[in-house]
């Protein structure tokens, strides 16, 4: 399963980058508002791209067919490597459709429903992204959703990524693999929680502890 990072943020960014641990980012305009400051949006997505060699989904914020395939065309010049995000809506799924057809890569937006992923793989789509979390919020059943959608794609062999989002906890991103999401997309926090394993930390104590009375050296 591919490992995206869900944020704009370059520190983090490279910090995960340096790692070899993610093969892409996903951004949206809240994620670019947080620190973008005075900083022109589309300088950040390039050195994004600069930094991870895979997909940057970099979202249109129009909600107009015409003018989000204006932006989207604007975006995937920026670099090879980004991915337009669209929102789920009937001109973001006519946009998808004509930006593909040109050979813009596309990750369909705020999906959250199996009707809506039905859609996005039938426009075309190269990733769709439904969020986990917000349904959980609602009190609704988020990993129901991609449970649903791994199945209706491979009922019908739709090639149109699924890529799981707004996962919140490392659970999440474990239910995801088990599902078979092609990606899963998580804020830095959660990569980093992959990590942590108390007994892998009390273990470590241990060893060292005893080496330490070794007074040896490597
Ligand atoms: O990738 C979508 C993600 O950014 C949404 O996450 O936590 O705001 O629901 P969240």
């Amino acid at each position: 399963m591919k490992i995206f990072l869900d944020t704009a943020d370059l520190v983090e960014i490279r910090r995960a980058a340096d790692a070899n641990l993610i093969d892409g980012i996903t951004t949206n305009p809240s994620l670019v508002s947080q620190v973008a400051g005075d900083r022109d949006p589309k300088e950040i997505y390039k050195e994004i791209c600069e930094v991870v060699d895979g997909p940057v989904s970099a979202e249109v914020v129009a909600t107009d067919k015409d003018t989000m395939v204006a932006e989207a065309r604007k975006l995937a010049a920026l670099h090879d490597n980004i991915v337009v995000k669209l929102p789920l809506t009937e001109d973001g799924l006519k946009a998808c459709r004509a930006v593909g057809t040109e050979g813009i890569r596309t990750n369909v937006t705020l999906c959250f429903s199996v009707s809506q992923a039905l859609l996005a793989a039938k426009a075309g789509a190269t990733f769709v992204s439904p969020f986990v979390g917000r349904i959980d919020d609602i009190s609704g059943e988020g990993m129901q959703l991609i449970h649903q959608i791994r199945q209706v794609y491979d009922n019908y062999g739709y090639d149109t990524e699924i890529l799981a989002a707004s996962l919140r906890h490392p659970m999440h991103v474990v239910e995801s693999m088990l599902i078979g999401a092609d990606c899963a997309t998580m804020p830095p926090k959660v990569l980093w929680q992959l990590a942590k394993h108390p007994l892998t930390d009390k273990g470590l104590d241990a060893f060292l502890e005893d080496w330490d009375k070794l007074g040896a050296t490597i």
